[in-house]
């Protein structure tokens, strides 16, 4: 009778000790999270040769996070059903497979998108793809390059098999290599007209001649931030007036910014994430040695649309994106 009563209360201190080892391994950063995992926890008999494998604890945690994620989708429709999409002329889709499914209706007409991400996580060719995708439907888009030469852009687009040719043959897509300091030479004028000394318009970008943009994508703005080093200021009142630009002529634009592979950041000043009316979010994810990419719509104004961390993969027709299956992989911690 004793005995059984001692078995029980060392039962319960067992327990306590599991959850903060659970919390523990929650808390810790990743890659000290093996090292926790492989520790092993004492029975509260003080023995040492009876153990609880603390990889139980870590699949249970797992488990905890898979339902999390699984949870039905929030603000997404109406009544929290998934939509039919009704498209009118107010909203666009992007054509990239499985991003739109992301979207309750599309991308909201002459909106302005951060499209962020670390190096080699599918920027370009997102923003390429969506271009080539609108061009065949017949609209105008620009693809400013400021990062890679146009054969390079499309070289790339033809590998992926796109026959960009083709759409700048018939005049729906445009590419145009811009220098950084072409930018800021411009500046000063945009400055004086900005303090009203000057009378005539002057454009933050110039738009080839005779060519209304419906798309226009920015590669990027890291790019034109860094032609204004050292004035930080005139960088901030820069990208006010080329928001106010692609505003004024109507273009829905992507605008890339290279960030760190897992941004907390999305952009060079934290302004244009404030003056941008979506951010895309591109990741390119290290598991070991293997890299996965994923991406999220981090804001969307006007649209109702998936806040979750989904799957991607860059193939060899371009970007295609898994709306269903969700990236948890410790997305805050590892890089
Ligand atoms: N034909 C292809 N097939 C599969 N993956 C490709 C192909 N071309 C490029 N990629 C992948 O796309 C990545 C570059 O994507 P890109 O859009 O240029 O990145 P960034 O975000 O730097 O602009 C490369 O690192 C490579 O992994
Ligand atoms: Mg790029």
């Amino acid at each position: 009778m004793v005995k059984k009563k001692v078995k029980k209360k060392k039962k319960v201190v067992d327990k306590k000790e599991i959850v903060s080892k659970k919390k523990e391994i929650k808390q810790k950063p990743i890659e000290n999270k093996e090292d926790l995992k492989k520790s092993k926890i004492s029975k509260a008999d003080g023995s040492s040769k009876k153990t609880i494998d603390v990889s139980e604890i870590a699949k249970e945690i797992k488990a905890e996070q898979i339902s999390e994620q699984r949870k039905p989708l929030e603000n997404f429709g109406d009544d929290g059903k998934k939509v039919k999409k009704k498209i009118s002329g107010k909203y666009i889709l992007t054509g990239v497979p499985g991003f739109d499914d992301l979207m309750t209706k599309g991308i909201p007409k002459g909106n302005a998108m951060l499209v962020a991400g670390g190096a080699g996580s599918g920027k370009t060719i997102f923003c390429l793809q969506t271009l080539v995708n609108k061009a065949k439907e017949g609209k105008k888009c620009l693809y400013m390059s400021f990062e890679e030469r146009e054969s390079r852009l499309l070289s790339h687009m033809e590998e992926f098999g796109w026959n960009p040719k083709e759409l700048i043959d018939n005049g729906n897509l445009k590419i145009q290599r811009i220098n950084p300091f072409d930018i800021t030479r411009n500046v000063d004028a945009l400055l004086a007209k900005q303090k009203g000394e000057l009378l005539i318009d002057i454009d933050p970008v110039i738009i080839p001649k005779d060519f209304k943009p419906d798309f226009i994508a920015l590669d990027s703005l890291t790019a034109i931030a860094s032609a204004f080093t050292g004035k930080e200021e005139n960088y901030r009142i820069y990208i006010e007036q080329l928001f106010r630009f692609f505003e004024k002529i109507g273009a829905t634009s992507l605008l890339i910014t290279e960030t760190e592979q897992i941004p907390k950041i999305f952009s060079k000043t934290g302004v244009e994430e404030f003056l941008a009316d979506g951010v895309v979010v591109f990741y390119n994810l290290k598991h070991g040695n293997v890299r996965e990419n994923a991406m999220e719509i981090l804001k969307l104004r006007g649209a109702a649309h998936q806040k979750k961390i989904v799957a991607m993969q860059i193939t060899g027709q371009g970007i295609v994106i898994y709306p269903e299956q969700e990236v948890f992989s410790d997305i805050s911690e590892g890089s």
